[in-house]
């Protein structure tokens, strides 16, 4: 049982400890302000809520300074709201006006303490014209990678750039398109990339177009038809055949290895067929067809083998009646390989062969006699 000067005793203890515990709640931030982008003359806010018994009183600071002193009062100026937020009813950042650009804090005070908010910053929107890359046009070949080149123009926030290919935006799910920092990289490209390319930089300020540029995926050569090798007979002609195919249709080119081709004696049909007529000894070797365009090159080699073509002088027959000439053609190249058939030759034949040394720049001669089998 309790007598009345306890009961009462009670009350006041727990009347002041009601009391007492309200007095000591030390304010806290129950919602932290965050960073706010806003378009020039927009309404903005940055908001913070705060706890604490007595209620606690608000107020911002601006780059560390409290708000009201550093900018005085006018039309320009955020109100503090009822619940602790700052209200820009119109954000200034004019270069004359009042900027509203900066660091705020709110910080809440009361009886039994203080507490300060994060920073939170508060930008003005920002697009500028000039990208600062625009793409250019690109050759690429069909299989590899092309890269169209884009850097946007500088803005807060920074501007999310999009692709266009003649005027619609690309295929995200298509894995033939990757956008790398602005970068699009189109691999593998094929003929169906062709096109009109536009680099588009976008932010709330607005958007930004770069200028066309223009990818062709082109083919490379490739062969349709290849050389073959050939083995004809001294005096006859040889034909090598090349056909090949490409974007743009490649220039097809015929070479020798270490040397020109016969001066005279070969024709380029218009289907890029070699012919060499009239073939020698000397003829004998590798034939390269080259085709090319301004995306690759591919080259095929064919070997003619000219038969009866010897490695050295004793290894040299011939046939009489044609002596005369092939005299004449050890003479013009001075060369001590020449093809000869000994059949029907009824005599010794009797050759005086003349050569000339390139290193000397000395005639030899030799006497050979050739006997048939
Ligand atoms: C908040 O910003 C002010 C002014 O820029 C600076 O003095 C202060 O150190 C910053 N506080 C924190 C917690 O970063
Ligand atoms: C985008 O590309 C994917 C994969 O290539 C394809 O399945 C889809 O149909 C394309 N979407 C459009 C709208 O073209
Ligand atoms: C052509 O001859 C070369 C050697 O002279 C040989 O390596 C090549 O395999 C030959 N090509 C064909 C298609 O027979
Ligand atoms: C050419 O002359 C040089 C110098 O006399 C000699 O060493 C070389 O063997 C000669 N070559 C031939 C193919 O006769």
């Amino acid at each position: 049982m309790m007598d009345q000067t306890g009961l009462l005793k009670l009350l006041g203890f727990l009347l002041c400890g009601t009391r007492a515990q309200t007095e000591d709640i030390a304010p806290s931030i129950v919602h932290q302000p965050s960073d706010v982008v806003a378009k020039l003359g927009d309404p903005a806010t940055l908001s913070c809520r705060v706890d604490g018994s007595p209620k606690p009183t608000i107020e911002w600071l601006r780059n560390g300074q409290p708000l009201g002193t550093e900018m005085g009062a006018g039309p320009g100026q955020p109100l503090v709201l009822s619940e602790g937020s700052l209200f820009f009813l119109r954000v200034g950042g004019g270069k004359r006006g009042q900027s509203h650009e900066g660091v705020y804090a709110c910080v809440a005070r009361n009886s039994a303490g203080v507490a300060i908010s994060r920073n939170a910053s508060l930008f003005i929107a920002v697009l500028k014209d000039e990208f600062r890359a625009e793409p250019s046009d690109v050759e690429a070949a069909e299989g590899e990678a092309a890269v169209l080149n884009c850097e946007p123009p500088l803005g807060h926030p920074e501007p999310n750039v999009l692709w266009k290919k003649d005027g619609i935006p690309i295929n995200n799910t298509d894995p033939h398109y990757t956008k790398l920092s602005g970068k699009l990289i189109v691999e593998p490209a094929e003929k169906s990339h062709s096109g009109s390319y536009v680099c588009e930089a976008r932010n709330i300020m607005g958007v930004r177009q770069s200028r066309p540029a223009r990818l062709s995926v082109l083919a490379k050569p490739a062969f349709v038809l290849r050389p073959e090798n050939v083995s004809v007979r001294t005096g006859e002609s040889a034909h090598f055949h090349c056909q090949a195919k490409g974007d743009p249709p490649p220039a097809v080119a015929w070479s020798r290895d270490r040397s020109p081709l016969p001066n005279g004696r070969y024709l380029i049909n218009p289907d890029q067929t070699l012919q060499l007529h009239y073939v020698t000894a000397q003829d004998a070797g590798q034939y390269t067809c080259t085709a090319a365009n301004h995306v690759g090159v591919v080259r095929a080699t064919a070997t003619l083998q000219v038969q009866g073509q010897f490695n050295s002088l004793y290894e040299l027959f011939f046939q009489c009646f044609v002596l005369d000439l092939m005299l004449l053609e050890i003479l013009q190249h001075q060369t001590e390989s020449i093809s000869f058939y000994p059949n029907g030759c009824r005599q010794p034949v009797i050759l005086l062969l003349v050569s000339l040394n390139c290193s000397t720049n000395q005639e030899s001669a030799r006497r050979m006699t050739f006997r048939s089998q």
